[in-house]
């Protein structure tokens, strides 16, 4: 039997979907049609072309960001893919960032790519989008945008750089940047070493191969469901990641198709159990710290607050089980020969939501039962023997950071853990430049480094800068680590006892900001404490003597500086603009079992 069609209906639907989304504005529908035809046939297309679902890809590739070096080749195959699916695909730029070529940091321009990705995807039209991103930036911008605008997406990273050996070492970015950086500021290495290393540690395209902050984003991506299985951990130059890439573009052609395109739409796929599950993953791949900030960001445009004391608990229960560095020893090369994050994905179970919805159609759990794991494991512990016996990051609370601070306590020195020592502090970025190598520096390997005005509003854009050096003369006497505190981020990639996004940070008169030096300050990880030793009355006066945010920040009247630091938020709610988040309606992330 067949039914009657309301034409009516059948034209405002073709409206919504493909060459007819989104008319440019003339007045005359029609006409704003045959003028979007007209101009794109310029291209060669056909009237046929043109009629299929329109599947956008963005384009990050730069001549700045060898870490997307292979995105010109995956485009081709993901064009590969959609076109094999009967779809149209259409490439696009979006701005892309480079961590080592982004002035003053990368995390300054993130929130300007989230809206210039989502407003190219709101605008130009688009059935569904594959999001090709890697570097640690580009990717939490894609997914912020595609949050707020909830069409299709699907994610694929770049994928992580190969290894290489020097004098029979394995060498990987970026960890191994700063272990021979230490060598060389301790004088344990010469400038020819140094040098020659330099052109070693980032020895093909991709992403920085040990769980820095790229690969923690994609495998919690993975986890999530909004990029296919095998995709976090493929290496950028395999053969591999372009199979990945191609499939990539069939599926998202499939899910353009889909009859209610909300199936698959990141509001269903990024749920709180979504974000749950990803949230523990972190934990268990001893990922980066500034994955947090990220996922927080990306759950607000969501309308839902991640909880850092959820996060915290969820960590007291989940043991670390991938043995790379920073916190293990290996690198993503070895997890993928290993099976990739399913095999991980396989032990965390237990500690899982696995009736999760994937954008491959099938659930977490189905993903999982499917993928194929290596019999011959280097790096993917099983939970009896993991490699920490707990998450890798804890939040700290205390009189230093009453809404927060991180650390990840399974990169740290375990005899730091639980320390009290005298401030030595910086006042800035520029202060510490200045006076970190200086030998009138008064500073012992038991003292405390405090760097303040490193945050979202103060540096602007809270800044890798958390990692502070070890003062040159200490380095030079042997010490390798010490306890370091500030409201700044650092690398994903590093390493040691440090104590990141101090909440609220020091430009907004948080407490970080009247710590001065001598004072004596207590990190005990085990109680989840950062207090400062000063009494209520002394501090009361310090704070009665700190100029406004408003007169210390000194804003200027006008640009993207103006609009960073009179919106960004702190870092506890992601550090998006302010108007990028809506009110927080939510259910909050929940813990498995509980
Ligand atoms: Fe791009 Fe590390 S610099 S991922």
């Amino acid at each position: 039997m067949s039914v009657a069609k309301d034409p009516k209906a059948q034209a405002n639907q073709s409206l919504q979907t493909g060459i007819r989304k989104g008319l440019t504005r003339y007045g005359d529908t029609e006409f704003s049609l045959f003028l979007r035809k007209a101009f794109i046939k310029a291209m060669g297309y056909s009237d046929s072309a043109l009629e299929r679902p329109i599947i956008g890809i963005t384009n990050t590739y730069s001549d700045f960001n060898p870490c997307h070096g292979n995105v010109p080749q995956m485009i081709e195959a993901i064009k590969r893919g959609v076109m094999q699916a009967g779809g149209m695909p259409m490439v696009f730029p979006t701005i892309s960032i480079h961590e080592s070529f982004a002035f003053p940091t990368s995390m300054y321009l993130r929130n300007l790519m989230a809206l210039d990705t989502e407003e190219m995807m709101r605008s130009q039209p688009v059935d569904a989008v594959v999001l090709v991103g890697g570097c640690d930036k580009t990717i939490p911008a894609q997914l912020m945008a595609a949050a707020s605008l909830d069409i299709p997406v699907l994610s694929i990273p770049t994928g992580p750089m190969l290894t290489t050996l020097h004098q029979g070492d394995r060498l990987g970015a970026c960890t191994d940047c700063r272990r021979y950086w230490g060598k060389f500021r301790a004088g344990e290495i010469d400038q020819e070493e140094i040098d020659e290393v330099n052109g070693k540690l980032a020895p093909t395209t991709g992403t920085c191969m040990v769980m820095g902050t790229a690969s923690t984003i994609a495998c919690m991506v993975e986890t999530a469901g909004l990029s296919l299985p095998g995709t976090a951990a493929a290496p950028a130059v395999m053969a591999e990641r372009f199979r990945l890439s191609e499939l990539t573009g069939r599926r998202a052609v499939e899910l353009a198709k889909t009859a209610d395109q909300k199936t698959f739409s990141p509001r269903a796929i990024l749920t709180p159990k979504a974000l749950t599950n990803a949230l523990t993953v972190l934990h268990a791949i001893g990922g980066s710290t500034n994955a947090l900030i990220h996922i927080t960001a990306v759950a607000a445009r969501l309308g839902i607050k991640i909880d850092l004391d959820m996060v915290d608990q969820l960590g007291r229960n989940v043991p670390v089980l991938v043995d790379l560095k920073p916190s293990g020893a290996h690198y993503m090369e070895h997890l993928y020969e290993d099976g990739g994050l399913m095999a991980v994905l396989r032990e965390l179970k237990p500690h899982l939501y696995l009736d999760c919805l994937t954008v491959s159609g099938k659930t977490l759990g189905e993903e999982i039962e499917d993928a194929k794991v290596s019999k011959a494991r280097k790096v993917i512990r099983i939970s009896s023997d993991p490699i920490y016996p707990v998450g890798g990051l804890a939040i700290l609370r205390g009189n230093l950071a009453p809404r927060g601070a991180v650390i990840k306590h399974s990169a740290a020195s375990p005899d730091l853990l639980k320390h009290r020592g005298r401030a030595v502090v910086f006042s800035s970025l520029e202060d510490l430049a200045l006076r970190i190598d200086s030998p009138d520096l008064d500073v012992n390997a038991d003292d405390i480094l405090v760097l303040q005005n490193a945050g979202p509003k103060g540096a602007p854009g809270m800044p890798e800068a958390g990692y502070l050096p070890i003062p040159k003369k200490l380095a030079q006497a042997g010490v390798k680590d010490m306890v370091r505190i500030s409201d700044a981020r650092m690398s994903g990639t590093a390493f040691g006892t440090i104590v990141l996004h101090i909440t609220p940070e020091s430009a907004e008169n948080g407490p970080l900001a009247f710590v001065r030096n001598g004072d004596m300050i207590v990190l005990d990880v085990s109680q989840r404490l950062l207090q400062l030793e000063v009494d209520d009355a002394e501090i009361r006066k310090r704070i009665d003597a700190l100029a406004s945010p408003a007169e210390r920040l000194a804003i200027p009247e006008s640009g993207y500086r103006r609009l960073y630091q009179t919106t960004v938020t702190q870092a506890d709610i992601g550090c998006d603009f302010d108007f990028m988040v809506p009110s927080m309606t939510g259910t909050a992330p929940v813990l498995k079992g509980r």
